[in-house]
């Protein structure tokens, strides 16, 4: 993928596209905050904002939205499923509600958030497979433009696919250099979905990296925009965030440099670095808060 703006397209299986780096919304304060922010995140000229049920704050997306003044039609919005409304009915019930809290009619891409596990579920296939089949048909009638996963590992994205009328078309999972899972990447990219990056600078957490910082003055750039870049380069969609309009613009000045394949390759190779410790089958459903 060669990129030259942040609304450049990345195009789905189902030929929807999706501006290249996106706002993401998790962990963003509301009462007024998230939808100041999704304002000035569209002033800086983002045209991609992720949210989620369970970040509590769709409202406000919404509301930053209709601040901004922008055609609805202009944006790319994602939203997900949470894990308390698994299986057809009560997934086709909150579809119905993230609209409703957004304020809009469709969404353009709505996500699984996290995988039902055996260790959650023994009938882990089946909840999943019934969650789907709802998003299947919110699909087919218009409500969601792409249908997608997030945070789903191989034997996840295996088992829904195999189940599946109409396969995943993006899967969302933790990606920065010290977290850069490229096992479940190349998966995603084999099977003909894209891969979208949440936390893209490890919440914050690499951004002071001795190691990192170096080798961003190497090419001139902030740690935050090697990692935006980094993502890229691997053909993930970064999703970065910031409560600032100066940081929401230099995450998004990704397009004059690139890095080279050695230091990809460095970058691949940091050690365990800013990792949230949320994998699938590894937290219990109900300590994943809200990423
Ligand atoms: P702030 O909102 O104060 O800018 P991620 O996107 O990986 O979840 O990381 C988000 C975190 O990184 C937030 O704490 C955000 O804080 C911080 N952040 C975002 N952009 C920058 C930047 N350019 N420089 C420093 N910190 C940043």
């Amino acid at each position: 993928m060669i990129f030259s703006a942040m609304t450049d397209p990345v195009r789905l299986a189902n030929g929807v596209e999706i501006p290249c780096i996106g706002y993401g919304t998790w962990q963003t304060p509301t009462g007024g905050m998230t939808r100041d922010c999704v304002k000035a995140a569209i002033a800086a000229g983002y045209r991609h904002i992720d949210t989620a049920f369970i970040y509590g704050n769709e409202d406000e997306v919404g509301d930053g939205v209709r601040a901004a003044g922008i055609d609805r039609h202009d944006l790319f919005i994602t939203s997900k499923h949470w894990v308390t409304e698994r299986g057809y009915k009560k997934t086709a019930a909150a579809i119905d509600v993230s609209l409703k809290n957004l304020g809009m009619d469709y969404l353009d891409l709505y996500l699984i958030h996290w995988p039902c596990v055996a260790k959650v579920d023994p009938a882990w296939e089946e909840i999943n497979a019934d969650t789907w089949r709802a998003f299947e048909d919110a699909y087919k009638a218009g409500k969601l433009r792409a249908i997608g996963v997030s945070n789903f590992q191989e034997k996840h994205l295996r088992s829904l696919m195999a189940n599946a009328d109409v396969s995943p078309m993006v899967d969302q999972i933790e990606f920065h250099p010290g977290h850069a899972p490229m096992d479940t990447v190349r998966f995603v990219q084999a099977n003909d979905m894209v891969a979208e990056a949440w936390s893209p600078l490890g919440s914050g957490a690499v951004l002071n990296d001795p190691g990192l910082a170096a080798l961003a003055a190497k090419y001139g750039k902030s740690v935050a925009q090697l990692c935006v870049r980094f993502a890229l380069q691997n053909g993930v969609v970064p999703l970065p965030k910031s409560t600032d309009p100066a940081r929401m613009r230099s995450n998004a000045e990704v397009f004059d440099f690139e890095i080279s394949p050695a230091d990809m390759e460095t970058l691949l190779q940091t050690p365990t670095l800013g990792f949230s410790g949320y994998l699938p089958e590894d937290a219990p459903a109900d300590a994943l808060a809200g990423n």
